[in-house]
């Protein structure tokens, strides 16, 4: 993606309100567990609902560098006829897993239990990610890692013969880590044991047990303790994909910026540890109605229906980050079109995401005449009631949610907003400019 030509677009305030039904693309997390597990599974796994994002794609493809038959029908529906647990196959070439994070970081876990080598890279943004934060615990199965400098890819791995079981204490609140040392857990006797000091996302837990694994879930106080029996037999399961939450955050909150808007967004995923973004906006005197709620696939989902209207300021409080962590920058510009001062605490981990979120947000409502101040891990926005002026062109660094949320502020300033390089929202939300632009937003190629 980094050697694309670069994508500019600008986003401007639509002459009508927004209206309609927009579908998300489905859940990023599930899919590219759904993938994995499938790989590691007796069986086939039929997978409906999966999203076909830049990110995801790349796990499919290693997956099938590993030696798992991974086919789209053109039906949609993706099957996976997986190897086993420990029956992958060392991959011929370097494994490249472009922008996704989770992608690198859940695919370590896997091969440290899996006795083959592999080398793994990414794009500049995965390039610049901290990789130790898995590379540490997971060296402690017996496997063999070699980094660039602060752990970064490209990585070379050599995965433990007859693995260790971990128990490992995670140190910062990451559900990459934790599915990490689980997926090492697959391969290793006895229990893998990992404990979280704020309950992070559950979907390696839930799918886990979902394919037949015996995973026990203990809350202790904010945190979990998660246990995993190893070497369990993983049978092929289907998958039901909810739309994803992360990205239903972007219209959700251009319905809510857009006066008279009036926006359904159907089937959207409910998990409780995914939903602190809904909670905010809710609490800043957002109109939105959650119906139609139901499970399916054993994640609960429900209808979201969206009108148009007047925010508050809010203060978030650091415990709330987990379960909202990839929606701070939208939350962010939401605050900049609200009432009062918001305070976002505690958001360290937005330095390492796909950029440094947290520069990258301020950044975005400074240069669109936003006052936002950085104390700290907190970020401090001062909104007046209406929306700030716009006209900025917003540096994307490589980062598909700074890219969105920035065309989503535009839909709101009097002067539209750009940003440098829109190519980064296919890793996550392909068809966000054309479905967003179907429901009356007004984002075209900037000139
Ligand atoms: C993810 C976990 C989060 C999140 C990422 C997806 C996952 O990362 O930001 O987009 O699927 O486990 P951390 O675990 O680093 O917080």
């Amino acid at each position: 993606m980094d050697e694309a030509t670069p994508r500019p677009l600008t986003s401007g305030r639509p002459s009508v309100p927004l209206q309609g039904r927009i579908a998300v693309p489905g859940d990023k997390s599930i899919s590219h567990r759904a993938l994995m597990f499938g790989a590691l599974a007796i069986g086939e796994t039929r997978i409906t609902g999966l999203l076909t994002g830049e990110d995801v794609l790349r796990t499919a493809a290693a997956m099938r560098a590993l030696g798992a038959e991974v086919i789209h029908d053109p039906d949609g529906t993706w099957r996976v006829a997986g190897r086993g647990i420990g029956g992958l196959t060392e991959p011929a070439d370097v494994l490249d897993m472009g922008n996704s994070g989770t992608a690198a970081r859940l695919l370590c876990g896997i091969l440290a239990s899996h006795p083959l080598f592999a080398v793994m890279t990414g794009d500049g943004s995965l390039r610049r990610r901290p990789m130790r934060r898995v590379i540490d615990p997971l060296s402690a199965t017996g496997a063999r890692f070699a980094s660039r400098e602060g752990g970064r890819l490209p990585l070379a791995i050599e995965g433990a013969r007859d693995a260790l079981p971990l128990d490992y204490r995670v140190p910062v609140p990451s559900a990459q880590v934790k599915s990490a040392i689980l997926l090492a857990g697959l391969n290793a006797p006895g229990i893998t044991r990992v404990e979280e000091p704020e309950a992070t996302r559950d979907h390696s837990e839930n799918m886990l047990r979902h394919f037949g694994a015996t995973v026990s879930v203990e809350i202790a106080g904010a945190g979990r303790i998660i246990e995993l029996q190893g070497q369990p037999e993983l049978h092929a399961a289907d998958v039901v994909v909810p739309g994803d939450p992360s990205s239903a955050a972007f219209p959700l909150v251009s319905a809510l910026l857009v006066p008279g808007s009036k926006v359904t967004i159907p089937a959207v995923g409910l998990n409780p540890l995914r939903t602190g973004l809904f909670t905010c906006l809710q609490e800043m005197g957002a109109n939105i109605a959650i119906v139609n709620r139901r499970v399916e696939g054993g994640e609960p989902v429900g209808d979201l229906e969206v009108t148009g209207g007047p925010l508050r300021a809010v203060d978030i409080p650091g415990e709330r980050a987990p379960s909202m962590i990839d929606e701070y920058p939208v939350l962010a510009v939401a605050a900049a079109c609200a009432t009062g001062t918001t305070r976002l605490r505690g958001l360290k981990e937005l330095r390492v995401k796909e950029s440094d979120r947290l520069a990258a947000t301020a950044a975005l409502l400074s240069v669109n005449g936003a006052k936002v101040e950085i104390e700290g891990d907190d970020m401090i926005i001062h909104g007046t009631g209406a929306p700030p002026a716009g006209g900025g062109m917003v540096e994307t660094h490589m980062d598909h949610r700074i890219a969105m949320s920035a065309l989503v502020l535009g839909l709101a300033t009097a002067s539209p907003v750009a940003v440098d390089d829109a190519g980064f929202i296919d890793t996550s939300f392909p068809a966000f400019v054309d479905l967003m632009n179907g429901i009356g937003a007004s984002i075209r190629p900037a000139r």
